[in-house]
């Protein structure tokens, strides 16, 4: 008898102490996260040897600027054309999976202007590995759909280059690591071209708010709401929709949350720490994806809204809409110990009289309303007053070159200048993941009612490192 026990009593014994000695995992594990007495938090994956921090990246300068631009659909010819007007860049490649839109560019972008026809690849969707594979080549510019990004991009700082990559630059928690990663194994740059961070509004609020104009800023609000019924027919393959159908969750976070990002000086002395969002059901979503794709299935919620905290208990209001029937959107919302800055659907001030410089109101004015937005005149007067110098320098070739009224001009003016003057982008990859990854961890609060989501820090705990949010300049 007391034989027969042995082996078995042996044997549990063996097991309970093997799981006693083996680290548990808090929380109930569902995929690539763990649900916890915290909320969601997503598994972060270790930096590997020899891989280092881009924080504050700066290369050599590089005198001319040869460019590679991949996907020319709606937006990526007025990027090439933007560059053609920008001294010390060349475009050195067009690649297109469709060989006309391609040619079209060649036509009437690069001949038009007297410049050399650029190299052209097209034909296939993986001749874009060809250009990135070249040694002429210093900057691969991606305007292609968002899930070409990553791959576009992690292939191009693979092989030397470095980056430029429309919005949303990754879809996936994954997706946000990698370009993390990879711009770190090669110490290349990784900027996402989020070019509502350059608009003259935003550029003039962030002055304002570095200059303290607002006190403190403790919260702010930031949109995308565009109603894109006129549009879901011109993406190509109709990549758009087919990526909303798919995926619940604010999907095109960046425009909102980049200039917010910049005035809270995320990852420059403070982060974003966690967040919830809620949806709606889909309602119009619904219905274009009936008329398009025949399916009643579609993730995306019409409205999708986000709260964000930060470490140091700042909150961040995101919100997005493609869908419902209401005027164009982009909020941008600050609010301060002392002041405000609001743009959409009215732009406007409210700061306290002493903060203004001594002489800049109008002898005999009225005095300024604590419960309302400063004057339209003083509004105008303040814009000029505090236009950002970097807005300052370029803004009439801004206006004449366009791209959303100048924003889109002013941003790759910045990107070509640092990249010339061998300076820190403004905006570097650690940006790019912060704000992409709201897709992902959007949807992960949602499916799991509205509970918190843990933000990751890219920076791997370097988000302390550097004071404030500043332009570089020579
Ligand atoms: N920042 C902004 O204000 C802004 C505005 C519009 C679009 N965008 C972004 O720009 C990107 C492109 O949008 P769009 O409106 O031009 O879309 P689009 O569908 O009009 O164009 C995409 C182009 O990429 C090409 N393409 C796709 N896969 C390719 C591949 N494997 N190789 C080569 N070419 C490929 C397609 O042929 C197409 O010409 C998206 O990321 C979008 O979010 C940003």
């Amino acid at each position: 008898m007391k034989n027969k026990l042995f082996f078995p009593i042996l044997s549990l014994l063996f097991c309970f102490l093997v799981s006693a000695c083996t680290p548990k995992e808090k929380g109930i594990r569902k995929g690539n996260y763990r649900i916890t007495d915290q909320g969601i938090v997503f598994d972060e994956p270790q930096r590997v040897e020899g891989q280092k921090s881009v924080l504050q990246l700066a290369v050599d300068p590089i005198e001319n600027v040869r460019i590679g631009f991949i996907g020319l659909g709606m937006r990526g010819p007025d990027a090439v054309d933007r560059m053609t007007h920008i001294d010390g860049v060349t475009v050195v490649a067009l690649c297109d999976i469709e060989p006309d839109r391609v040619e079209k560019v060649q036509t009437d972008i690069i001949e038009a202007k007297g410049l050399p026809r650029a190299a052209a690849y097209a034909g296939s969707r993986e001749a874009w590995k060809e250009l990135c594979e070249r040694d002429d080549i210093d900057l691969v510019y991606i305007c292609t759909d968002w899930k070409t990004h990553v791959p576009m991009a992690v292939y191009a700082m693979q092989h030397g280059k470095h980056v430029a990559v429309e919005v949303p630059a990754a879809t996936s928690l994954e997706e946000c690591w990698q370009l993390v990663d990879v711009a770190e194994q090669t110490q290349r740059h990784c900027m996402m071209l989020e070019n509502c961070c350059y608009d003259f509004f935003e550029l003039t609020a962030l002055n304002m708010a570095q200059q303290g104009l607002f006190g403190e800023l403790i919260h702010g609000e930031g949109a995308y709401i565009h109603n894109l019924e006129p549009y879901w027919h011109e993406y190509y393959d109709n990549w758009r929709l087919e990526f909303n159908q798919d995926h619940s969750g604010d999907v095109y976070p960046t425009h909102g949350l980049g200039p917010l990002c910049q005035a809270f000086d995320i990852h420059r002395g403070d982060r974003m720490k966690s967040l919830v969002s809620m949806s709606t059901p889909s309602y119009n979503g619904k219905k274009i994806a009936k008329e398009m794709m025949d399916t009643e299935e579609f993730a995306n919620g019409d409205m999708t809204t986000t709260m964000i905290q930060t470490e140091k208990g700042k909150t961040l209001l995101i919100e997005h809409d493609v869908y419902t029937y209401r005027p164009y959107n982009r909020l941008f919302q600050l609010t301060g110990t002392e002041g405000f800055a609001n743009k959409y659907p009215v732009s406007g001030f409210t700061v306290q009289e002493d903060k203004l410089p001594e002489g800049f109101l109008p002898e005999g004015h009225k005095p300024l309303n604590p419960h309302d937005f400063v004057p339209a005149d003083v509004r105008d007067s303040m814009m000029k007053e505090y236009l950002h110098p970097i807005a300052k320098e370029i803004e009439a070739k801004a206006k004449e070159v366009g791209g959303h009224g100048g924003m889109d001009f002013i941003m790759d003016y910045r990107l070509i200048y640092c990249l010339h003057n061998g300076l820190p982008l403004d905006e570097d990859v650690y940006d790019a993941a912060e704000w992409s990854c709201l897709g992902e961890l959007t949807a992960a609060s949602i499916a799991e009612g509205g509970m918190p989501v843990v933000m990751p820090d890219f920076t791997r705990g370097d988000w302390d490192k550097v004071k404030g949010f500043h332009h570089a300049v020579k």
